[in-house]
């Protein structure tokens, strides 16, 4: 059994100016079959820090407006601009390679990072010592959050960070943890999640929700 410290995080700032346009939907429809739009017409900017909440009943469109925003789907109409470096950790936390170590993972994700660095970074999100060495394939789900948080924010934090319902299926200690390291974070933020402590414990300034899928047409 794991005993999880009360986890205080600090981490690089991002230097994200509160002005700066960080991602910019104008009119985008687009979806998976012709004819079927998911996302019909959608506007919304992020500017500076945001921290900003996407909601919506399962089936309307929160994962494929993610996907827009990474660039993973195309806009069948409209534009989609994202302005600074971002990080997306999926629901799978699918950025970390699950057969090789979360400390071989950091240094693949931070090739600018020193071991020093490296072993510090993963410190901080209580990963020290030997459990930096385990392989990704046998962490916990709460434990798998933790190590792509590290991965993707100990080194070099982007300006904008994205998640896909992160604490589901996580006990509450780590969603404690994965909150620690949100709220240290200064960087824009955008969350698929229904969790409303969550959303409260990590300062959500906004909210975006998604209407109902309706018929096609
Ligand atoms: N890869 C895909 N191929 C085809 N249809 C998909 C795919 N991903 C999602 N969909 C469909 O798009 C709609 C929105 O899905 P999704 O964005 O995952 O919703 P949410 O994340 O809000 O639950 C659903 O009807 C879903 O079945
Ligand atoms: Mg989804």
């Amino acid at each position: 059994i794991e005993i999880l410290q009360p986890l205080s995080v600090s981490l690089p700032p991002t230097g994200l100016p509160t002005s700066k346009i960080v991602l910019k939907m104008d009119s985008v429809t687009s979806g998976y079959r012709p004819g079927n739009p998911v996302i019909r017409d959608l506007s919304f900017d992020v500017t500076g820090p945001e921290r900003i909440a996407v909601t919506g009943r399962n089936g309307s469109g929160k994962t494929t407006l993610l996907s827009l925003v990474t660039g993973e789907l195309m806009p069948w109409a409209g534009k989609v601009g994202v302005m600074t470096a971002f990080a997306m950790l999926d629901q799978k936390v699918s950025l970390l390679d699950p057969l090789t170590s979360i400390r071989d993972n950091f240094r693949r994700i931070n090739p600018q990072a020193d071991e020093n660095t490296c072993r510090a970074a993963l410190a901080r999100f209580m990963f020290r010592a030997d459990a930096a060495l385990q392989a990704v394939s046998t962490l916990s789900g709460g434990q798998l959050l933790r190590a792509g948080l590290a991965c993707v924010l100990g080194s070099v934090p982007p300006p904008l960070l994205i998640l896909d319902e992160p604490t589901n299926h996580l006990d509450i200690d780590s969603i404690s943890a994965v909150e620690a390291g949100l709220c240290a974070y200064d960087g824009a933020l955008l969350v698929v999640s229904h969790d409303k402590a969550f959303l409260e414990n990590i300062g959500i300034t906004r909210r975006l929700e998604l209407p109902a899928a309706g018929p096609a047409g």
